[in-house]
């Protein structure tokens, strides 16, 4: 309660402080540290690790900035908070070793909130509600996820899609190809390696409207369950989450989170 009495005081000047952390760690060629705190004992800059070829929630414009809907929302979480935080692309299976072994403090990477993944790591409260889509050729005669039980599946690998994917043909079905990005996955679906993808419904959505001349078609499935997206903060890292969830509700409770995705959560 003190301290965060303290916090609020100091509020004013943290906006200072955070130009001064942004140099320090340029001055040492830091980063991916993540032990930055500032003499009242909070966190002033958290490292986040992401997979930036998630378009529309984290991607790289033409500039070489990672920009989308997850990055919006670490940046107003950041504000809400007077926290830094600094974004690096790690890659989606990286993301989850390096929240282990403590080179980076939090993915935010449209990570599904799962019972599997809470027990080795702690999730937000949700930010964004999702469901996976199957993507397939404009042509194709598949029109539900049945019809892929003994077609091959192009996935994101260890994503709630390849999850489905094994929940459908078996886990160790050699039928279901796991790529390390879903951009991948979906381009092998026009290749002809795979007849369909199985990924997020706004990224495939996303993805079809940024390649108009790709001739695909997104098909949605009522056996696909909701999936809640969270920050994510490896197990028992209570300080940050708690950070994280203060600033999350703050930005559902003055409507800027409804405002960068365009959802309302209850
Ligand atoms: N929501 C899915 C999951 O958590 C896929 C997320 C993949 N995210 C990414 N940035 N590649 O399994």
């Amino acid at each position: 309660m003190l301290k965060k009495n303290l916090f609020k005081l100091l509020m004013p000047f943290a906006a200072a402080s955070l130009i001064l952390a942004a140099c320090g760690a340029e001055e040492n060629g830091a980063s991916g540290s993540s032990d930055s705190t500032s003499t009242e004992g909070e966190t002033t800059k958290l490292v986040v690790g992401t997979d930036a070829a998630y378009a529309p929630f984290e991607s790289f414009d033409n500039s070489g900035n990672i920009v989308g809907i997850d990055i919006d929302i670490v940046k107003a979480i950041g504000e809400e908070i007077g926290v830094e935080f600094e974004i690096n692309n790690v890659g989606w299976e990286p993301l989850f070793q390096q929240i282990t072994n403590g080179e980076i403090d939090l993915g935010i990477s449209a990570i599904t909130i799962t019972d599997e993944r809470k027990e080795t790591y702690d999730f937000t409260e949700p930010y964004y509600e999702a469901t996976q889509l199957i993507v397939t050729k404009e042509d194709s005669d598949i029109t539900k996820l049945d019809d892929l039980k003994d077609k091959k599946i192009g996935v994101q690998i260890n994503t709630t899609g390849h999850y489905a994917a094994q929940d459908l043909q078996g886990k160790t079905s050699t039928n279901i190809l796991p790529y390390e990005t879903t951009p991948i996955a979906i381009q092998e679906v026009i290749n002809g390696t795979v007849d369909a993808a199985i990924g997020d419904n706004a990224v495939i959505l996303e993805y079809i409207k940024n390649n108009p001349d790709s001739k695909l078609k997104a098909i949605e499935d009522d056996s696909f369950e909701k999936e809640y997206y969270g920050l994510m903060v490896k197990k028992g890292n209570t300080e940050v989450l708690e950070q994280l969830n203060e600033g999350l509700q703050k930005i559902k409770e003055n409507g800027k989170l409804a405002e960068i995705t365009g959802q309302e959560l209850d």
